[in-house]
């Protein structure tokens, strides 16, 4: 919405970084008003999926070594389909093109392979100057940034692509803080960088972005999550199902999705039920929102089930255009168990059982002053696969000797040189490796589907306007405090009553200057939903008057009740017709 890019850099919402030096693409800076909003969600965030859930946030750095990213597959599995165009040199997501250019939708599943042929079936052709694409070779792009970690070029980092792998990574010591016990979560708000092929719709796809995410350790045999809690919200779902058949989105409770599909997994269910219900009260209209579940040839490496929250964040009158909002995804245990293959630690949890149980344990201790003298270097590896084999295959000991594979060879071993033995021991638990459930949500797509959803153009006595819809809550100024002329006294206590309601933590924004139709205007434009007028009447009876933003109604409130009177209309426990 061009309308709404030109609102945002005009009144302090989001503009390109940098234009002074040509600007790069996928980088912006929020102005005053933008950064206030973009606080405003990061907070509401904060409170309704950790600290109401009883989670811990961390903030963990945003350059990680090499191995991590090997560990987390990133390094192999996190690519892009880039395109060249050959006449004028411009990259683009060969998927994009394809989905742009023909009626196929979700490209990004398809192969290099089959991109290119899709490139030439259906005569793509370049976006910005015409060129053909038809013969042109499709490549995978890794999105990662790379740097080096201190001098020289022997340490290879990356910036993170996402903050998961923050969480990831010290699961051992969050572990320790969260006393072993399953299931816990862990939050974590903050940068990621993408090396986006072609950055796009301002701050939907940029290269530095923010995420919030949640990461919920659980074991899927025993922890279940408070379904009762959300069993009535009503989501808009798009299953797979329904996308296949072209069908089109429908409003299911999650009570009734979760027990007869289409969704499958309880926790998941959980979280499209807290994301409908959250989405709803930070001023994001449902009506233009739904959860599309991933086709299982879409589903991103690590993941085992995943429902993308998608808004339509199109200008009226216009096709609907999704743009991904959030990811719900059961990621199993592959991030857990990569990161213990891939190092010394443990990466998982002392699970009790409900009663101890006397189980058979094998073990060996095979005979060193044999083995050693006959295999030499040998010997331990011999030893440590003969442990490996009698924990996973008891009945390889039953013959008279036992085969091992050392180095590529296999090994006959006599039996009796193992010291292969059985016992029953009473166990009170097992180590068992969580499994991890996801929300992880676009802070920068959350802030651009608020503004598009609250953006109104309408006309007051006569004169169009610009309007934003901003719930109170999420508004950058709760209030615009105005003098109806700055003489005879008005100025002077327009500006302590400022500063009163400043000090008791109200936004304020403060404006004298010119007609007052264009102060109410200017707030009308960054959302603001109360201005209060300071007049010759206010100097007689301690009244001022109060204008609704959406009603333009005003009303007469007496100044010393005017700080509590619009604290409860920010909290919603007051509405404005009730003044
Ligand atoms: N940890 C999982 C993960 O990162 P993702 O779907 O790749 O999943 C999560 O990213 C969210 O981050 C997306 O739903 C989107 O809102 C946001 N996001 C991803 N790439 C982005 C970009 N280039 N610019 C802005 N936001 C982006």
């Amino acid at each position: 919405m061009k309308a709404l890019a030109e609102l945002a850099k005009r009144r302090g919402f989001f503009f390109q970084t940098g234009s002074a030096y040509g600007g790069v693409s996928g980088f912006y800076t929020y102005g005053p008003h933008g950064a206030t909003l973009k606080a405003t969600v990061e907070s509401a965030w904060r409170e309704r999926w950790a600290t109401r859930e009883g989670h811990d946030e961390i903030d963990a750095p945003t350059i990680m070594p090499e191995a991590v990213f090997e560990a987390s597959g990133h390094l192999d599995g996190f690519d892009d389909l880039l395109v060249e165009c050959p006449a004028c040199e411009q990259s683009h997501r060969a998927d994009h093109l394809v989905e742009g250019q023909t009626d196929i939708a979700e490209a990004e599943s398809y192969t290099a392979k089959e991109i290119e042929g899709l490139l030439a079936e259906h005569g793509i052709t370049c976006p910005s100057c015409g060129a053909p694409l038809a013969e042109e070779p499709v490549e995978q792009f890794n999105l990662m940034f790379e740097t080096a970690i201190g001098p020289g070029s022997t340490n290879r980092g990356y910036l993170r692509p996402e903050t998961a792998q923050g969480i990831f990574v010290d699961f051992p010591r969050l572990r320790e803080y969260a006393r072993g016990e399953l299931p816990f979560g862990v939050a974590q708000i903050g940068r990621a960088y993408r090396n986006e092929i072609s950055p796009r719709n301002a701050i939907v796809r940029t290269r530095e972005f923010n995420q919030a995410e949640l990461e919920l350790f659980f074991d899927p045999d025993e922890d279940e999550p408070d379904l009762e809690s959300v069993a009535d919200v009503e989501a808009p779902l798009f299953s797979a199902e329904a996308q296949t058949a072209d069908g089109e989105p429908s409003f299911q409770t999650i009570g009734a999705a979760v027990e007869s599909g289409p969704i499958a997994d309880d926790w998941v269910g959980y979280y499209v039920g807290v994301a409908t219900a959250w989405y709803d009260r930070i001023g994001i209209d449902l009506d233009r929102v739904r959860f599309r579940q991933h086709q299982a040839a879409e589903r991103a490496h690590y993941a085992r089930d995943c429902w993308d929250a998608e808004a339509d964040v199109s200008g009226p009158g216009q096709d609907p255009e999704w743009i991904e909002l959030a990811g719900i995804a059961n990621r199993g245990t592959y991030d857990l168990s990569h990161h213990e293959a891939h190092t010394d630690e443990r990466y998982r949890v002392f699970s009790e059982y409900d009663e101890p149980r006397t189980v058979e344990r094998a073990s060996v201790e095979p005979d060193m002053a044999a083995l050693g003298p006959e295999y030499g270097s040998q010997a331990a590896d011999i030893a440590a696969a003969l442990e490996d084999l009698a924990e996973t295959d008891q009945r390889a000991f039953e013959g008279e000797t036992v085969a091992v594979e050392v180095d590529g060879e296999t090994v006959e071993i006599p039996t009796e040189q193992t010291g292969f033995a059985v016992e029953e021991v009473t166990e009170r638990g097992e180590q068992i490796t969580p499994h991890v459930i996801e929300p992880s949500m676009g802070i920068d797509r959350t802030v651009y589907t608020i503004l598009v959803h609250a953006y109104d153009e309408d006309e007051i006595d006569g004169e169009e306007r610009t309007v934003l819809r901003l719930p109170p809550e999420m508004a950058p100024t709760l209030v615009g405090v105005f003098p109806l002329m700055d003489k005879d006294g008005l100025g002077e206590q327009a500006r302590n009553l400022a500063a009163d309601l400043r000090a008791v933590g109200l936004s304020v924004t403060y404006d004298d200057s010119g007609a007052i139709g264009r102060r109410y205007r200017r707030q009308d434009e960054i959302g603001t939903p109360y201005c209060v007028t300071v007049d010759y009447e206010s100097l007689d009876d301690g009244t001022v008057t109060v204008r609704d933003r959406d009603t333009t109604d005003q009303v007469r409130v007496g100044i010393d009740e005017l700080a509590a009177t619009l604290a409860a209309l920010q909290d919603g426990e007051l509405a404005f017709d009730q003044l």
